[in-house]
């Protein structure tokens, strides 16, 4: 859906401040951008719509190179949340969020409909928010506006850049939530920026890490925590190392070693469960029995699963 070849952009300060990327995201995927402050996310996702134009190489939309895109209807298919959500406080809510849709001229009870869905969608009831201006909403209010806004003109492709940035943990653990709820409905191409690596392993289907402008590894979560290819990305995975394990291994890694019992324990989880689940579960019992959806496979033990993580931290 995306491909990036060779894109530097310099900026006339002279260093790349994203150098030679290459990568693609396919269609309905959720690619996030990893990487410390400075290190060229904001500037990789604002290549993507043209707010600024590369300095080499190419981009392309649908195998359609973006340059040749005319650039109204470009943007009419990117919606886009900018770092420090950038909600105009002259307008109400209602108008933040129908702002493309007005520029698009739709007529307006279609834009009210749409806005009403939107509100609903993200969590925060229509009537009482439509006519608020930003400066009465919280922090958390604000992003979910932030990110109705990207999703207003039902855009195939997202870019979200720190749209969670602001937020306390618990408020961020929850938007993060309905972020992958209402992503799973609508299925878009996502860019969601992030410098959070615990964000990126629950948010993306695949990361790419962006180390002073440079990609170093792009992979799914649980191959990036197994594998990292670089010492930057081990000492960036750090102290979170074991927790990450937990979040991202799941039991399919027993399927071959499941034992069929007659006597099922009846602490019952998914194959999809992750480790940390399956731990929180053995508090209960020594044994769970492990369903693929309403498939009985078989029993695991915690010594099972102890081992296993003895051996994830032996290599590390
Ligand atoms: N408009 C600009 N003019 C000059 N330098 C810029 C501009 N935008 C970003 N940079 C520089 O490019 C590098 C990458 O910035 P950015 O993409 O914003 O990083 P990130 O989003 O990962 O924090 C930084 O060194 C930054 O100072
Ligand atoms: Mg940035």
């Amino acid at each position: 859906m995306i491909r990036f070849e060779k894109v530097t952009k310099r900026f006339s300060s002279g260093k790349a401040a994203v150098f030679e990327l290459s990568f693609e995201i396919q269609k309905g995927e959720t690619l996030v951008l990893l990487g410390r402050s400075g290190s060229g996310k904001t500037t990789a996702l604002r290549l993507i719509n043209r707010l600024i134009e590369a300095t080499s190489g190419k981009i392309y939309i649908a195998d359609e190179n973006i340059l040749e895109h005319d650039l109204i209807d470009l943007r009419r298919h990117i919606g886009y949340a900018i770092q420090h959500i950038g909600l105009f406080p002259h307008m109400t809510v209602g108008e933040n969020i129908g702002i493309v849709p007005t520029l698009l001229q739709w007529p307006e009870h279609k834009i009210k409909t749409r806005v009403n869905e939107l509100l609903n969608m993200v969590g925060l009831e229509p009537k009482h928010f439509c006519e608020l201006f930003p400066e009465n909403l919280s922090g958390g209010q604000k992003q979910r506006i932030g990110v109705a806004r990207a999703l207003a003109a039902d855009p195939p492709i997202i870019l979200l850049d720190e749209p969670f940035g602001a937020l306390d943990p618990i408020m961020r653990e929850q938007l993060q939530n309905e972020f992958l709820q209402i992503q799973s409905q609508i299925q878009k191409t996502v860019v969601f920026v992030t410098h959070d690596l615990s964000e990126a392993v629950k948010i993306g289907d695949r990361i790419a890490i962006l180390e002073e402008g440079k990609l170093v590894q792009i992979s799914t979560p649980e191959e990036l925590i197994q594998n990292p290819a670089n010492p930057f990305i081990d000492t960036f995975l750090g102290k979170d190392r074991f927790q990450l394990i937990l979040q991202t291994q799941t039991l399919k890694k027993f399927s071959h070693a499941l034992k069929s019992r007659k006597v099922r324990s009846d602490q019952k989880v998914s194959l999809n469960s992750s480790w940390m689940e399956a731990l929180v579960a053995f508090n209960e019992s020594e044994t769970l029995s492990v369903y693929d959806q309403e498939t009985y496979l078989g029993d695991l033990h915690r010594k099972q699963l102890l081992e296993s993580l003895m051996s994830c931290f032996g290599q590390s």
